[in-house]
Formats: structure tokens, sequence, C-alpha cells
């Protein structure tokens, strides 16, 4: 391949990576199941009763499409001829009619599937290890997965701009102030710093309005948080995924998955609330919850609003003309999108 052809280019960023796709709390009952769009593909993540397993959503007979909905809770059931599974084996409807075929060869096509703390890691072919890729921030992450109780929000659509464009809106905060007025600006966000662990990165920013980090400090008293910047964290973890945060009381996990319409991409954001201490009634945090999961949406859409006007051709693996010091990431980015698609 040329790594100028921008479909097989996502197409190899896909296969060749590991990608955070789900926290145990949503898998964590037999016939959960979380599900992703993925270039004209899906992979499901389901707790197959034994344990939680990735595979490509289609059955192995025919090939019809198991799981339709974003996530829930259903038997592995396919609708067509009922083949099931469960416990790590295919139940072959009528399987006496089948006795011509190798039947005992059976199986669904799996994907590889990691833990890191409770985060679940997928990947098709990997090129690395896990904790290779992550490059150091595996530790962080483990942390940050302990502090997470449940999804709180889950919100996806198709994203009208390429993923690249999508994803490099997420990486700079120079857009905050004209973009995000009434929402993430009010945060008062001040110079972040960036650091890097191989083609991932965090940045991570203080809050400039001392009333509200007042405020946010009497709240840490509520949670159980094994990870905390008291400030806005943004992990990017190469090359689809984004993880955000303000003091660590709810974890936004965001995907920019290609898609194989051009100029769009899968858009998935989840709100995942934290751990809360044994003493703290739920009660007393669901409306911080509910009100971070709307300014979560509205932040997004906004961003999409954006997005939606930068077509995919002005994207190139160049680094930028022009550059903002606070898009310094972007620079990150397309060397290391450069860099995974070289060789
Ligand atoms: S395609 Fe699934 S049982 Fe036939
Ligand atoms: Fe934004």
């Amino acid at each position: 391949m040329t790594i100028g052809d921008p479909d097989q280019a996502s197409a190899r960023l896909w296969a060749d990576n590991w990608h955070l796709l789900a926290h145990r709390s949503e898998l964590a009952e037999p016939r959960d199941f979380v599900r992703f769009d993925i270039l004209g593909r899906e992979v499901v993540l389901h707790h197959d009763g034994a344990s939680v397993i990735a595979f490509d959503n289609r059955c192995p007979h025919r090939g019809a499409r198991i799981f339709d909905g974003d996530a829930g809770r259903e038997r592995f059931l396919c609708r067509y001829h009922g083949w099931s599974y469960a416990k790590g084996r295919v139940f072959v409807a009528d399987k006496a009619s089948l006795a011509h075929c190798p039947v005992d060869q059976v199986a669904l096509n799996t994907l590889r599937l990691e833990w890191i703390g409770d985060f679940a890691f997928v990947a098709e072919a990997p090129v690395q290890a896990l904790e290779d890729q992550l490059a150091g921030l595996a530790p962080m992450l483990a942390a940050m997965s302990r502090g997470i109780a449940a999804r709180w929000d889950f919100n996806r659509y198709l994203y009208e701009a390429d993923w690249r464009i999508a994803l490099e809106n997420a990486l700079e905060p120079y857009h905050v102030g004209p973009i995000h007025p009434d929402t993430l600006a009010t945060l008062k966000l001040q110079p972040g710093k960036n650091r890097y662990y191989g083609r991932n990165s965090v940045w991570s920013a203080p809050l400039g309005d001392e009333r509200m980090v007042k405020r946010m400090r009497s709240l840490t008293r509520l949670f159980d948080l094994p990870h905390q910047f008291e400030g806005y964290e943004s992990l990017y973890l190469f090359p689809f995924t984004m993880i955000s945060s303000t003091f660590g009381f709810s974890q936004s996990v965001q995907h920019f998955l290609p898609a194989s319409a051009a100029g769009r991409s899968h858009f998935t954001s989840r709100l995942f609330a934290g751990r809360l201490k044994p003493a703290t009634k739920p009660d007393l945090v669901a409306p911080l919850m509910a009100s971070s999961a709307a300014m979560n949406r509205a932040v997004f859409d906004e961003d999409h609003a954006i997005c939606k006007r930068v077509p995919a051709d002005t994207w190139s693996m160049d680094p930028p003309r022009f550059w903002a010091a606070s898009e310094e990431k972007l620079l990150h980015f397309r060397e290391s999108y450069r860099a995974a698609l070289s060789g």
C-alpha cells in the first residue's frame, strides 16, 4: 500500500494497533455487550457466560449480524438459522444435518483482548505488545480504570468529518475560546502541559477559576479515585481514542473510528461515573453526573459543527504550515501516523 491512501491507512491502523474499547463494568454480567462500527465491519465485546470476548459481529454459519444495538444485555443467538454461542462454544442448530461438514471446526472470528486494570483493549493483528504500545501509560490507565464505577451516558452518531480531522480537533485547545464559549471555555483552562508516551499523549491543564477549583476540591471527598488530576486532563491513545476528565469525577471516553464512507467517522462518546466512597449516597452525585453528561454532549455537538466545515483533503501527514503552540500535539500525531504506516 501507499501510506497516502487514507482508507488503507485507516484499515492498517485498526489492524496493527490495540484499541481501548470498553470498561469492565459494561461487561460485568453474562450476555452484556458493546458494539462498534469500523470501516464497514463491526466488532463486539461480549460476556459469553465464562469470559469477555471480542469478535467480528458475523455468524460463523453464513455471516448474519448477531448484535444490533450499541450496547446492552442480550443472548448471543443468530436469528437466521438459530445458531448460538455461550462459554466459548458455538451451538449448531440441528447439528446432525451438518454431519457431512467439519462441524468441529466451527468458530467465531475472534480478536485479541487484553486488560489494563479494568479497561479492555482489543486488537486484530497487533504489531507490538499492548504495554509497549502504551509506552509507560499502563499504570496511569489501570489506576483510572479502577476509579470508574459504571457507564453513565452513551452517545453515538455518524460524524460528518474524516476521523483525522475530528481527532486533531480533539487534540488542540486552540479552538476552545471560539467554539466552546459557553461550555468548555467556562472552565478557563490555563495553558497546559503536554507529556508524550510513545505515540500517546497526555495534556493536563489547571482550571483558571479559583472558586470552581475550591468547589471541585470539596467534592473530592465523595469519591474513591486512585488517579486524580486537579484540573482538566485529556489522554490521547493512538490511534482513535481520547479520554478526558475534570478532577476525575467522571471519565469521558471518545472514539473517532474510521468509516467506509468518505469524509465520515464513527463517533462514540461514553461518560463513566467515578467510584464513590462507601459512605457517599449515589443520589448526591447524580446531578453532577447528569450535568457533566449534558455538558459533554454540548461540547461534542459544537466540535462536530465546526469539523463538518473542514474538508478531508485539507489533511496531510506533513506538519501544518502554521500552528499555534497549543496545537503542538498535531505535529506529534502526524509524526506518529507516518511512523505507524511506514515499514
Ligand atoms: S447465518 Fe447464522 S445461523 Fe445461519
Ligand atoms: Fe472542542
